[in-house]
């Protein structure tokens, strides 16, 4: 069975597992749109980046590290300061504040919200005689609300928590230009916190305030964005395409298309840019995620931030929020190095191809992860109930814990050493091992399986005469005997072969 029926025992075991935590200070009542991650959360968290980290340097892109905060003038020259704006509508009788689009997407379920003006949503407001729901009012018209946290440093100056890492990477782009020697496109990630003031957040882990970011940049030229070799490696692959135009049609099942097809029919311009559709696709696989939980969802016009002049959201279907973003791939132009050129006054014009030196300012593609939503993501698919057995099926090399290791007893000091010993030889291995001797062994073994470890060790009686120990794996609950001294180079074969 899977979550549909399960979601309140889901939800406590993010907590109850030592995943997710808050909303954050829990023992002050919590800040809502704020949340800690558990032992076993910062583990999973760990291993989605090592594999980012590991992929992406393969594929020749370099790592930056940058400020969260960031002086005025920065978010003036990005555009964040005029225009990273939610539309709200502010009750003026008792001071409840809505999201426009969120609100009316709860109240008109049956209309279609993303892409409409400020004009449409005030017209919807109207025609349907909405008003407040905390005390019936009528609303007025939309405002603008900005979402960017500002604080000061020093006594007076304004500055503001940076609502994205991209930004902060792009201001790096002359030195990028000089220490990646001018080889085009620039690959470049960046991963880290930014800070968004959301409106009255209410969908968990997935709205955070505080959250993190794993955002990809290739600065390249005009030229190579049409003509760019990768592309033909790739461009067989078929993604689950949902075009803005078929969503007006309200359908919301894409289409399995070919990259080398969709710019074909011209869903998308850019070989550079199916080329960021499929990389987000290829690192979204590597986590073991399952093709029918996937799909791109292309923003309407009206939809995009301002830098964008075309956005995709690779979305998981997951049974609480039905489908959610994980990932934005966006066709940022030169917009933002040459709003930086004219707010900083310097030139970012490079000549990028070899054979000329005409100069011009890069385009820059963006493809942007946010992680607390892989997190939330894969958890949710992977948790499965077989038989009043919760199982979460994450894959061997993403779950918090390889191996664990238990004494069949813990008053026999014999068996206790045997296992304390087993557990210490894993962890001089780099093998995750979680040692446990509290509890019935059934207990234990339910404990691990919450959490997703794919393998448990048990030392018993026979383990005294014979130097064997059983293997028990997670999802078939089949156990093998194997000798005690061969178990560390077994488990690292066995997670070595899961691999994707
Ligand atoms: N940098 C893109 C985003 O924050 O969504």
């Amino acid at each position: 069975m899977k979550i549909k029926d399960n979601i309140e025992t889901f939800n406590s075991l993010l907590k109850r597992r030592g995943f997710i935590w808050g909303p954050s200070p829990e023992i002050y009542g919590g800040l809502a749109g704020f949340y800690s991650y558990g032992p076993a959360g910062m583990a999973l968290k760990n291993n989605i980046l090592s594999i980012f980290r590991k992929e992406l340097r393969a594929m020749g892109f370099g790592e930056v590290e940058c400020p969260t905060i960031m002086p005025e003038i920065v978010w003036e020259a990005s555009g964040h300061l005029e225009r990273f704006i939610d539309p709200v509508l502010n009750c003026k009788k008792c001071n409840s504040v809505y999201r426009v689009d969120k609100f009316l997407k709860k109240v008109l379920p049956n209309q279609m919200i993303d892409g409409l003006s400020y004009k449409e949503m005030e017209n919807l407001i109207r025609e349907n005689n909405l008003t407040c729901p905390s005390c019936g009012s009528q609303f007025e018209n939309i405002e603008e609300y900005n979402l960017m946290l500002e604080t000061k440093v020093g006594t007076d100056t304004i500055v503001y928590l940076r609502p994205e890492t991209a930004t902060t990477t792009y201001l790096l782009f002359n030195r990028l230009d000089q220490v990646m020697r001018r080889q085009y496109p620039l690959k470049v990630f960046q991963y880290g916190k930014a800070y968004r003031n959301e409106i009255s957040p209410r969908q968990g882990v997935l709205r955070m305030r505080s959250f993190d970011q794993f955002e990809i940049q290739m600065f390249i030229s005009k030229k190579q964005e049409y003509n760019f070799e990768p592309f033909e490696e790739v461009k067989d692959n078929q993604l689950p395409l949902l075009d803005w135009k078929v969503q007006e049609e309200n359908i919301e099942k894409p289409n399995l298309i070919s990259l080398k097809d969709a710019i074909k029919i011209k869903i998308l311009k850019k070989p550079a840019f199916a080329y960021c559709l499929f990389i987000a696709h290829y690192l979204t696989k590597k986590l073991g995620y399952s093709n029918n939980v996937i799909r791109y969802r292309q923003h309407s016009p009206n939809e995009r931030a301002h830098y964008a002049d075309d956005a995709w959201d690779l979305e998981i279907k997951t049974e609480q929020f039905d489908w959610v973003e994980i990932c934005g791939i966006h066709d940022r132009t030169d917009y933002d190095l040459r709003r930086h050129a004219e707010f900083s006054n310097q030139s970012f014009e490079v000549a990028m191809d070899s054979d000329s030196q005409e100069k011009e300012i890069p385009q820059i593609l963006e493809t942007a992860f946010g992680n607390d939503r892989i997190i939330y993501t894969l958890l949710e698919t992977t948790f499965m109930v077989e038989d009043g057995r919760i199982n979460l099926q994450l894959n061997n090399f993403l779950a918090p814990n390889t191996v664990a290791v238990f004494p069949l007893v813990k008053n026999k000091e014999a068996i206790r050493n045997l296992a304390l010993n087993l557990h210490q030889n894993l962890q001089n291995r780099l093998i995750n091992s979680f040692y446990d001797e509290s509890g019935s062994i059934g207990k234990r073994y339910r404990r691990q399986d919450e959490l997703g470890t794919p393998f448990c060790v048990t030392i018993d009686y026979d383990s005294l005469e014979d130097d064997s120990a059983t293997i028990r794996d997670r999802d078939s609950m089949d156990q093998i005997r194997v000798k005690i001294s061969e178990i560390p180079e077994l488990i690292k074969k066995k997670l070595e072969k899961s691999k994707i």
